[in-house]
């Protein structure tokens, strides 16, 4: 790490401010989100006909309804492919909207909803400086809302789309722990900032304006150790898988312990996390009529493009997917709630239960 850290404070966190967006939202007994679907196919690698669409417009207008139904947040993943996605007959995510310039274009036509982008920090040449001042503008024009996903890249294949070659995954955290801390100490930076780290440095560089509660929401998704101890030092929300793979009620056995690992990390460094989950959701009127549905969107699977999207998972060193088959990807998502109304309120209550902080995509 940095050797000037005890002479550059960090920035506080949203949470330390009542008024930011982010505490209000703590507020709420569960956060509600929403995964937009900004990639083709979301994440059901199914060819059943559907209503959602990656365009712009589709999602702006989801983020609104969203936003006045209550949602507390949306969310952007990243990714990148080559020509035809992850193959199949639908192309499989091949086209797709970048996360953080969409969620820009978001925050300035909604007022309360959280907007968090994923990033890849380490592809390409992407400086903490570009995150700070990026970052803070953003910050500005959402009103204190937005949240970064700081991802490092699970997949040799999209590094080398940049260039590079696949980094060890310990080292990667090792470097996300040194580009976020380096951010965040630009964020709460009074006069110049320089600094020398292992894998970048700053020279009487200054960020302003500053963002409005501290600095913006910090989010990871992780289930390594490695991951773990960089979300204690950094991360607002953790982003978790089920260490049970995609069945709800087997993740109701594994959530406690998966969880409890998570907050007790981050309370070793006097750091609050809260931990949040996307469950994939069939809602019909009845059990019946959902489950009914599901087996309509099974009945079409794409073999192709559930194929392609595993062995490009599997390629990769993503430990928090392990437990994760390719039955389910027909339909996707990271754990299932297929039901009525009721069946799906019982389950996300559940997963309260077992202390997650709850997100979900319908
Ligand atoms: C809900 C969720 C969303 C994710 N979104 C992305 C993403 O947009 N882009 C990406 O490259 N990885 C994404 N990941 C993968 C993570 O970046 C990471 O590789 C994975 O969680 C494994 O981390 P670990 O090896 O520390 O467990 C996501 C993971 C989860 C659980």
């Amino acid at each position: 790490m940095m050797a000037a850290d005890q002479h550059h404070p960090t920035a506080a966190t949203p949470a330390q401010f009542a008024e930011s967006p982010f505490s209000r939202v703590l507020q709420q007994p569960l956060i509600l989100g929403l995964f937009l679907p900004i990639q083709s196919g979301g994440w059901s690698a199914s060819l059943l006909p559907r209503t959602t669409d990656w365009t712009f417009d589709y999602n702006a207008a989801l983020t609104r309804r969203a936003e006045a139904l209550g949602f507390d947040l949306v969310f952007g993943l990243a990714q990148w492919t080559s020509k035809g996605g992850y193959g199949g007959i639908s192309k499989y995510r091949e086209d797709s909207l970048d996360a953080f310039i969409t969620v820009t274009a978001l925050s300035a036509i909604t007022e309360r909803i959280l907007l968090i982008s994923t990033i890849h920090v380490l592809f390409g040449s992407w400086h903490p400086l570009h995150i700070a001042k990026f970052g803070a503008t953003i910050d500005h024009i959402s009103g204190g809302r937005w949240g970064m996903n700081v991802v490092t890249g699970y997949s040799p294949r999209e590094a080398r789309m940049f260039g590079g070659l696949q980094i060890e995954h310990d080292r990667r955290y090792e470097m996300a722990d040194e580009f976020t801390g380096m951010a965040c100490r630009l964020w709460g930076a009074s006069d110049d900032l320089t600094l020398q780290g292992k894998f970048w440095s700053v020279d009487k560089a200054f960020v302003t304006p500053k963002p409005l509660f501290g600095r913006p929401v910090l989010v990871n998704a992780t289930g390594s150790p490695a991951g773990i101890e960089y979300a204690a030092g950094h991360s607002d929300l953790v982003f978790i898988t089920s260490p049970a793979g995609h069945e709800i009620d087997a993740a109701f056995d594994a959530l406690p312990a998966h969880n409890a690992k998570i907050k007790a990390a981050g309370a070793r460094r006097g750091r609050e996390l809260r931990t949040i989950i996307n469950p994939m959701i069939v809602c019909r009127e009845t059990d019946r009529e959902a489950q009914r549905y599901h087996q309509a969107i099974l009945d079409a699977a794409d073999r192709g493009a559930i194929d392609g999207f595993v062995a490009h998972q599997r390629d990769g060193d993503a430990v928090a997917w392990k437990a994760h088959g390719d039955t389910h990807r027909a339909l996707g998502g990271n754990i299932q709630i297929i039901g009525s109304p009721q069946t799906v309120v019982d389950k996300l209550v559940g997963l309260k239960r077992v202390g997650c902080d709850v997100r979900f995509r319908a």
